[in-house]
């Protein structure tokens, strides 16, 4: 094997056919501690070579083997003698392209199936056992290669896992990346472990070693500047870059008026007085609320919002000499090439706060030291670097901040309110461990008045809404069922403790058709 410029020399490659799952394939991967890519299936066969994989892994995906232009995985795949695991279509080109045959299938089968182990491997242990197993295709092999045997069947399904034990080559029909297939956990470790070979060496404390060592490579005594937001990335960049350049890092944390309560002094803390990170703090509150001066749309605040903080953050950078170097919370979800997305978005800047980057005559570098990660690693990464726990596993907050969260024209009188009301819900759910179970949740300010009884006095008040969402990838949510007892604690709070606001509502939608923020 070759000898890598890394240390995780052990590695799975995963080629994508197109599924929704391929990600979850390579975040289970990962989690097994074992480091691995995911590549387009029509990536250039060189690069494959170049991988130099322990392993390789044939994604699902929605093609059908018999169709024109379907696609197939490079020959060489199955000619460089690594083990090779084909998961529902992953496994179907492969039974196709090595001689077999994949036919539509009388019963689609889609949902829990029991697989019967007719013949023990190292995926599935010992024959005679069952398996409860996520089954999701029309298509099915109907055909062996030579040299492969049934290993299991299905009710429906008499090759769900197909063995050619000489080469190593294993394909099953259902999806062991999935949860629902109880043992699938263990069939993808086995698989990495026993069959390839692969050491679990990339846990969090080898990942920020080596990205110190490759850090320090790469900028050398350069100066490098940082966009601290307060959110997980930006964060966990800044803790990393802290631990490998110290001296050399400067952050530049734009304090727009429309962050959380208290949430501006948190971030100056965890990082200047915990961590001894250098960070600018800019307070920039009253030039924002100015420019954001009667402005009612939401998209039309967006770009006031993200404009003046390129400005902003474009000012205090100059400010700082010899800087090299911009680094960003870029995250390997980001970047990757996958089947459904073959250019890839390595080249977007991401839009941290809508920023589009530094003008050009800044000439300064891109350092992207997390760019490998899934979110789940940042955080784990996160942790190892000593950044608080409530800070790592925050929900997500958007780049423009309470700004899209107080309906129409903001105004300070509002964001003061709104922090007030958010900061009572959050820490009852936290109070109530429902904090981590919800997604995403937040207060909005609803700036019409309503009519309610303060005391003795009828009042003539604003209106907040909650809205607490579950979702695995925030683009379908569900609304949280939190239970009244919580709600009710929730809304008597804001009533009596928030001055201005006399109705608190919760919001029932799901989305779609409503998206998770109201604007
Ligand atoms: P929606 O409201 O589209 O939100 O259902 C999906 C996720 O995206 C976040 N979001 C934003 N993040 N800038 C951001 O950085 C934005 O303008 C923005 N708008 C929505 C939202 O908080 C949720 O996590």
């Amino acid at each position: 094997m070759a000898d890598h410029a890394n240390p995780h020399q052990h590695r799975i490659l995963i080629l994508d056919f197109g599924a929704q799952y391929t990600q979850l394939i390579g975040r289970c991967i990962r989690e097994l501690g074992v480091y691995c890519e995911i590549y387009p299936w029509d990536v250039n066969p060189l690069r494959i070579d170049e991988f130099d994989a322990n392993g390789i892994i044939l994604s699902g995906g929605p093609a059908s083997t018999y169709d024109d232009e379907t696609p197939i995985a490079p020959d060489s795949v199955f000619q460089m003698g690594v083990p090779v695991l084909g998961i529902c279509y992953g496994m179907q080109t492969m039974v196709s392209q090595l001689g077999g045959k994949v036919e539509n299938a009388d019963h689609r089968e889609f949902g829990r199936a029991e697989v019967e182990i007719s013949l023990a491997n190292p995926l599935t242990g010992s024959k005679g056992k069952t398996l409860e197993v996520w089954m999701s295709h029309g298509d099915q092999v109907t055909e062996l290669p030579q040299g492969f045997d049934v290993h299991g069947t299905t009710e429906n399904c008499p090759y769900a896992i197909v063995v050619n034990e000489s080469k190593r080559f294993y394909g099953v029909q259902f999806h062991p990346e999935v949860t629902h297939t109880l043992k699938g956990k263990e069939m993808l470790s086995a698989f990495i472990h026993d069959v390839c070979g692969c050491r679990s060496d990339w846990v969090a404390s080898n990942i920020i070693d080596e990205q110190i060592r490759s850090v320090r490579k790469q900028v050398g005594d350069d100066h490098v500047i940082l966009g601290l937001s307060g959110g997980v990335d930006s964060s966990v960049v800044a803790a990393l870059l802290h631990r490998a350049i110290g001296p050399q890092l400067t952050c530049i944390f734009v304090d727009t008026g429309l962050l959380r309560l208290d949430e501006g002094d948190q971030v100056m803390d965890t990082f200047v007085k915990n961590l001894g990170v250098t960070v600018i703090r800019v307070n920039a509150e009253e030039e924002f609320l100015s420019q954001l001066q009667g402005v009612s749309d939401p998209e039309a605040k967006r770009k006031v919002i993200g404009n003046l903080f390129v400005t902003i953050f474009e000012r205090e950078s100059r400010k700082i000499d010899n800087a090299k170097w911009l680094a960003q919370g870029t995250i390997y979800p980001d970047v990757i090439e996958s089947a459904g997305n073959k250019h890839g978005k390595a080249k977007i800047i991401k839009s941290h706060h809508n920023v589009g980057g530094l003008p050009d005559d800044m000439a300064l570098s891109l350092l992207e030291p997390i760019r490998e990660l899934f979110k789940d690693e940042v955080r784990r990464i996160g942790v190892e670097l000593g950044l608080p726990e409530n800070m790592v596993f925050r929900h997500p907050f958007p780049g423009p901040g309470l700004g899209v969260r107080i309906l129409g024209e903001v105004k300070k009188e509002y964001a003061d309110v709104l922090r007030q009301a958010d900061a009572i819900f959050l820490e009852e759910l936290y109070r109530h461990n429902l904090y981590h179970e919800i997604s995403q949740a937040f207060a909005v300010f609803l700036p019409v008045k309503s009519v309610g009884v303060v005391g003795d006095n009828r009042a003539y008040e604003y209106v907040i809404a909650l809205r607490a969402v579950e979702t695995v990838d925030f683009m379908t949510a569900n609304w949280k069922r939190i239970p009244y007892d919580v709600l009710e604690i929730v809304s008597n709070r804001i009533i009596n403790e928030v001055r201005g606001i006399s109705r608190v509502t919760y919001d029932i939608s799901g989305k779609p058709p409503s998206t998770i923020e109201w604007e």
